[in-house]
């Protein structure tokens, strides 16, 4: 992905977590998913007042995509106020169809606090092989 790319992709993760609906934490968190056709598949937390029931921007990302019929990942750009980690849900998540995902992490002002591997943000993960028999 070029620095241009990635640009616009930090852009379009500040750009869901404005959509949040977050009545209960007001963290606002986005994510775009980027595919290596090069399609962006964005999404943001949506709270419930019945708590668990909340889902976390990321995986909105990734159901968006999937349900599209995307499931090859090479790059994911999740923004929040200080630059804040996916929760282990979302790891879990994402790590079914992307061990190797790029990660980068941002505030609001497009500053990147962590840009790595999502297999090292998820150590010896459990996936499809695993259940290989
Ligand atoms: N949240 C996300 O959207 N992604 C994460 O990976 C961590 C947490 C959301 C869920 C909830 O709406 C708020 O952040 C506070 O936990």
């Amino acid at each position: 992905m070029t620095d241009d790319q990635l640009s616009t992709l930090i852009k379009d993760a500040i750009g869901a977590a404005e959509r949040a609906y977050v009545p209960y934490s007001h963290y606002h968190v986005g994510a775009a998913l980027h595919t290596p056709d090069g399609a962006v598949y964005a999404g943001c937390n949506v709270e419930n007042a019945a708590y668990p029931a909340t889902i976390c921007a990321e995986r909105v990302a990734l159901v968006k995509a999937v349900s599209e019929g995307e499931r090859t990942f090479d790059t994911i750009v999740v923004a929040t106020n200080n630059g804040g980690s996916p929760c282990g849900l979302c790891r879990q998540m994402l790590y079914e169809f992307a061990p190797k995902l790029r990660v980068v992490m941002v505030d609001f002002e497009g500053a990147v606090h962590w840009d790595g591997v999502l297999s090292d943000l998820l150590l010896n993960g459990f996936g499809p092989t695993d259940l290989e028999t």
